[in-house]
C-alpha cells in the first residue's frame, strides 16, 4: 500500500491550513493574481520535497513543467541552504521542462510518467496548468473544445498522481476581465471553470499582504476549514 505523504510548504501556518502540507496522490491548485506567490511556493516545494520524511519532506525527486519561463535555478540555491541541503544535489533532482503548447504539455506529461515508473518522484509541478489552453484556444467558440482537452489533461495528471503517489502542485490564473468586463465581474474567479474546480483535490487562493507577506485561503474543500494562513516570501523561500 502506498503511504500518503504530506510535504511541507516551509510555513507551519500554511501546512496547518493544508492539513499538514501538500499531499501526495492529490492535486493541489493555487490561484491568485500576479506576484501572489504561486511560483515562489513552487520553488520552495522543489526543495522541501527532497527532504527526508522525518523533516516533513517527501524524500523524492521533482518534475517541473514550466509554461511561463519563470523557473529560476539560482532561486533554488538559498532555499536549499535554508533547509541545510546541498544545492547542486537538489538541482540535479529537479527534472525541468518548458512547455510551449497544450499538446506539448500533454506529451511532456507522458514522458514524465515513463520516468516516474523508474525513479522515485514525489512532486509534479505545473506552473501554470492552464495558461497554454488560454493561449491555444482563444475564441469564445472554442471554449467547449478547450474544456474537453483540459479535462483530458487533468485526467492524465490525476492518474499520474495516484499511480506514482506523487503530489501535484499546479498554479492557475484569476480571470481578471474577460470579454471587456461584460460577462464576468468577480476578479477573484479562478480560470478553468467546473473542469478544473472538479479536478483539484485542494484549491487555495493566494493574495498579497503587506510587503513580502502573503495570505492563503482554502476554497471549497470538504475536509478543510475555509480558514486563512499568513506566510512570508523570503530569500530562503516560503516561511512563517
Ligand atoms: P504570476 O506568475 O505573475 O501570476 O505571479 P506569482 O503568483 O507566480 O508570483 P511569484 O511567486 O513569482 O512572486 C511573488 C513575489 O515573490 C514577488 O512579489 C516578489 O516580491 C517575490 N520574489 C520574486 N523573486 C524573489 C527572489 O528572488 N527573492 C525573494 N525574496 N523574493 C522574490
Ligand atoms: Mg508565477
Amino acid at each position: 500500500r502506498k503511504q500518503i505523504v504530506k510535504i511541507t510548504t516551509g510555513s507551519q501556518a500554511l501546512d496547518e491550513l493544508l492539513g499538514g502540507g501538500i499531499e501526495t496522490a492529490a492535486l493541489t491548485e493555487a490561484f491568485g493574481e500576479f506576484r501572489s506567490g504561486k511560483t515562489q511556493l513552487a520553488h520552495t516545494l522543489c526543495v522541501s520535497t527532497q527532504l527526508p520524511i522525518s523533516m516533513h519532506g517527501g524524500n523524492g525527486k521533482v518534475a517541473y513543467i514550466d509554461t511561463e519561463g519563470t523557473f529560476r535555478p539560482d532561486r533554488i540555491v538559498p532555499i536549499a541552504e535554508r533547509f541545510g541541503m546541498d544545492a547542486g544535489a537538489v538541482l540535479d533532482n529537479i527534472i525541468y521542462a518548458r512547455a510551449y503548447t497544450y499538446e506539448h504539455q500533454y506529451n511532456l506529461l507522458l514522458g514524465l510518467a515513463a520516468k516516474m515508473a523508474e525513479e522515485p518522484f514525489r512532486l509534479l509541478i505545473l506552473d501554470s496548468v492552464i495558461a497554454l489552453f488560454r493561449v491555444d484556444f482563444t475564441g469564445r467558440g472554442e471554449l467547449a473544445e478547450r474544456q474537453q482537452k483540459l479535462a483530458q489533461m487533468l485526467s492524465r495528471i490525476t492518474k499520474i498522481a495516484e499511480e506514482f503517489n506523487v503530489a501535484v502542485y499546479m498554479t492557475n490564473q484569476v480571470i481578471a476581465d474577460p470579454g471587456g468586463g461584460v460577462f464576468i465581474t468577480d476578479p477573484k474567479k479562478p480560470a478553468g471553470g467546473h473542469v478544473l474546480a472538479h479536478a483539484s483535490t485542494v484549491r487555495m487562493m493566494l493574495r498579497k499582504g503587506k510587503g513580502e507577506q502573503r495570505v492563503a485561503k482554502i476554497i471549497d474543500a470538504p475536509n478543510l476549514a475555509e480558514a486563512e494562513a499568513v506566510f512570508q516570501i523570503t530569500p530562503g523561500g516560503v516561511t512563517d
